[in-house]
């Protein structure tokens, strides 16, 4: 077995789930992808669910319901059904656990349109969904530990586990333009072209994705933070984390090999971005051997050693 890909995907608004857009066409191929790679589960990070305190947990409720999602037909989402994981949710826990996170299970989560949305575009038909496990996001919004999340998980990748981080690229509800989603139920107008710091920011997060890997991609995210635009961009951290959770399950040396791409992207609202990003690639067992580094001795401690 080789490693599947890692995909940071902006679920923007609601409509996504119901308007033709290039995003979830880029959705419903990766599920197709997944399909074709018989991924044994779907692992998820959504950027509406979070644990005060220092507790993450993972969702457990074998029966789970929907949350209403406004400004869609209902019957897109009602109609399918959910695949909750309880195995590999138990074990998510374990390994959190083995790894000094403060995490227990859920038993009452019910799913909430951030995943599922993402999960309908990627598998129409609930009888093709894989089992899905969702872990929470820690409200203090701690950087570090969203990547440490995703770092922990990542050797499920090597098991055909598909991680998913699914938030926003340049998501900030307060300088969204509404008036056409509330009128008519409509985020693709774009009317006006969107402000400069949507635009620069939307920019920063492609070129750090796609001019790193590795360990450099994980930083490159994480410094993202103190660009001068992300406050503009982000208004609250909630769906930056889950890029994080993505970027730390693939932002291993064993990653540097493969590289990053953005697959799409959808604007709505005028300035809200939904770019779609996919970390690695699905590959062979042979194509992840790794070349052994060789570390160089310096010369002094050379030197050192021929004196001795
Ligand atoms: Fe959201």
């Amino acid at each position: 077995m080789g490693l599947t890909p890692v995909h940071f995907f902006s679920h923007g608004s609601t409509r996504m789930l119901e308007a033709e857009t290039e995003a979830g066409s880029y959705w419903h191929r990766c599920g197709q992808e997944a399909l074709k790679h018989n991924v044994k589960g779907v692992i998820m990070m959504g950027a509406h669910w979070a644990c005060k305190g220092d507790k993450i947990e993972v969702a457990t409720n074998p029966n789970p319901d929907k949350s209403a999602c406004p400004f869609v037909t209902p019957s897109l989402y009602t109609e399918w059904k959910c695949n909750p994981d309880i195995k590999t949710a138990e074990r998510c826990i374990k390994m959190l656990s083995a790894e000094g996170f403060n995490v227990s299970a859920n038993p009452t989560f019910d799913w909430i349109h951030d995943t599922y949305m993402i999960l309908i575009r990627m598998f129409p038909d609930w009888r093709d969904c894989p089992p899905v496990t969702i872990i929470s996001m820690n409200a203090r919004y701690d950087p570090y530990y969203h990547v440490k999340v995703g770092a922990t998980l990542r050797s499920l990748r090597k098991e055909n586990y598909l991680l998913v981080g699914t938030g926003g690229a340049v998501h900030n509800l307060y300088r969204n333009h509404w008036t056409d989603m509330l009128l008519y139920r409509e985020s693709l107008g774009q009317e006006h072209p969107p402000e400069t710091w949507a635009l620069e920011f939307r920019q920063a997060v492609e070129d750090a994705v796609t001019k790193n890997r590795g360990p450099a991609l994980r930083k490159a995210m994480l410094r993202l933070m103190q660009h001068p635009a992300y406050r503009s961009a982000q208004a609250t951290d909630d769906h930056w984390m889950p890029a994080l959770f993505a970027a730390g399950a693939a932002g291993d040396w064993e990653d540097e090999k493969f590289s990053n791409i953005l697959g799409a992207e959808t604007w709505e609202l005028v300035n809200m971005c939904n770019s779609q990003f996919t970390f690695g690639k699905y590959t062979t067992m042979e194509e992840d051997q790794i070349t052994s580094r060789v570390i160089e001795h310096a010369p002094v401690a050379k030197a050192i050693q021929a004196g001795a």
